[in-house]
């Protein structure tokens, strides 16, 4: 990946294997659905990568693959800037199925290989299998790291314990104002151990950006709620948020969330509307 930290307001967040990569990234769910919004879809993407968000979050599920072909069309003639993320269902996560799943990601996306690879969620095949399978995919060249997602502190604990599971680069999770739990126990078990936390739906889909104490929290910083919202999440180290924003309007407000820098005050309020989790709350997901 080339050319991506250009700007030194970017947080950045570091891989295990020292790759340092924007901490503010995007999602791509539900983008490539609607042929009429593909050329905009398209243009938000370029812009947020021309803006430094370079990690780009797409999945074989989105849309049947719709997804990570628009992704593909995004990213033709830029892929060393990107940093680029996709995953496996986990009904075909067994050994062959991972291989095959990746095969077909990277040909719907149109490069010779993705940057991390994450097991979607926990499904009926045992993580041995997938491990393996990811491993395989790295020896071959077709995946530079391996991941998972929704996976609870309990999970990545029996993960770490698998052979080779120990390699695994980060976990995609929920995590948002309004779903704090991971700060409980799975963001400091990741901390610990240095390993990348993505958060997705960090403006809860959209549903955080009326609540009034963000509104006002954002009032006082000439900001807007997704702006704060997006600070919020990022004011953590080794944090990783992927905000999905269908056009370049939205995907430059976003980019504006790196110039906040949140007071002792705001988090107070934000903490007061959403407080901190005060015991284990099982891992949320969308
Ligand atoms: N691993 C998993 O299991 C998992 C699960 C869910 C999501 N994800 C990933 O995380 C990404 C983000 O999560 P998400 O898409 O669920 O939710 P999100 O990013 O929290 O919210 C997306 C919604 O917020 C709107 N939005 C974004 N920026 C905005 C702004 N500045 N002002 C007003 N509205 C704004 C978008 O509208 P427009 O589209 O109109 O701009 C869209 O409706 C996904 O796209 C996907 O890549 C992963």
């Amino acid at each position: 990946m080339t050319n991506v930290l250009k700007d030194d307001k970017m947080k950045t967040v570091i891989f295990p294997g020292g790759e340092q990569v924007p901490a503010l990234g995007q999602g791509t769910w539900r983008m490539g659905d609607d042929p009429g919004r593909r050329s905009e879809e398209i243009r938000a993407l370029r812009t947020g990568i021309d803006l430094g968000m370079n990690v780009i979050d797409t999945a074989e599920m989105y849309g049947d693959g719709r997804s990570e072909r628009l992704v593909g069309e995004a990213i033709a003639g830029i892929r060393d800037r990107v940093f680029l993320i996709s995953k496996v269902l986990p009904s075909h996560a067994d050994r062959k199925g991972t291989k095959r799943a990746c095969e077909g990601s990277l040909r719907r996306l149109g490069v010779e290989a993705l940057d991390l690879y994450l097991l979607h969620w926990m499904g009926r095949y045992p993580l041995s299998e997938t491990v393996e399978a990811m491993l395989e995919l790295q020896a071959e060249g077709k995946i530079r790291q391996w991941g998972v997602s929704n996976l609870d502190v309990l999970d990545m604990a029996g993960l770490f314990a698998l052979p080779g599971g120990n390699t695994c680069a980060a976990d995609e999770v929920l995590y948002n104002l309004t779903r704090r739990g991971p700060e409980y126990d799975l963001i400091p078990w990741c901390g610990e151990r240095e390993l990348p936390l993505i958060a997705y739906s960090p403006v809860e889909q959209g549903r955080l950006l009326n609540r009034p104490v963000l509104k006002e929290v954002a009032r006082r910083h000439d900001a807007t709620p997704a702006q704060v919202a997006l600070a919020w999440v990022l004011r953590l180290p080794g944090v990783i948020a992927i905000p999905k924003a269908a056009t370049a309007e939205h995907v430059r407000e976003n980019a504006g969330s790196l110039d906040i820098r949140l007071t002792p005050d705001d988090l107070h309020e934000l903490d007061r509307a959403f407080p901190a989790p005060a015991r284990k709350v099982p891992l949320e997901v969308i």
